[in-house]
């Protein structure tokens, strides 16, 4: 029974680690000071639970200082926000698109700033960064702090973890009788 615990841990462990090293993310938190969903044009939607890829075009690079001259600007208007909650906005990119990103949210738009970040001896790679497809994700908080997307990993670890407490107990009874 214990194989089949650690078993479960590891995969979800290597899981994470894997995700986690394929690519760059940044987050931010915000509260939403008003709810937004009168407006057609939304490119955010909360509801939908979807993420997007955009494929953005970085500036050259400056040859000195390894990054690019300007940053590329996007504004994602977001809509369906309810007043007062908590909402994770993230950006990922894949590590193979050397890139610095901030985040910013405005009120109403999620505002994305995009620079290249390599040194490279291909200085036409340099003047001419290849284009870095970037997902986006809006997710509610819940209780203003988790993310809902993480929700049904946390109810598993939990669960795992309450469910091998007395297991735990019976382990340390019989090592006290023995
Ligand atoms: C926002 O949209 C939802 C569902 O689409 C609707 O029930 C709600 O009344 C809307 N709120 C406002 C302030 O327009
Ligand atoms: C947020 O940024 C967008 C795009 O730049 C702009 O159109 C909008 O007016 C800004 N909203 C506020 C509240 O400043
Ligand atoms: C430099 O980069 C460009 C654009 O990515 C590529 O087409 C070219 O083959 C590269 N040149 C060298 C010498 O690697």
């Amino acid at each position: 029974m214990a194989n089949t615990y650690s078993f479960f841990f590891i995969i979800t462990f290597f899981f994470h680690l894997f995700g986690s090293t394929l690519g760059n993310t940044e987050i931010i938190n915000f509260k939403a000071t008003h709810s937004n969903n009168r407006s057609k044009s939304c490119q955010l939607k909360v509801q939908e639970a979807l993420s997007q890829t955009l494929l953005l075009q970085p500036y050259p690079i400056d040859s000195e200082k390894g990054i690019s001259e300007s940053a590329t600007i996007v504004a994602l208007q977001a809509c369906g926000l309810k007043e007062n909650a908590w909402y994770q906005l993230r950006a990922s990119w894949p590590a193979v698109y050397p890139s610095d990103i901030d985040l910013a949210w405005n009120d109403t738009h999620c505002l994305l700033h995009l620079y290249a970040s390599f040194y490279s001896a291909n200085t036409s790679l340099m003047k001419n960064p290849r284009p870095v497809p970037v997902q986006i994700d809006l997710d509610p908080l819940i209780l203003g702090f988790l993310p809902s997307s993480v929700i049904p990993t946390v109810i598993v670890i939990t669960a795992l973890v309450v469910s091998s407490i007395p297991f735990a107990f019976f382990i340390l009874k019989k090592q006290k009788q023995d």
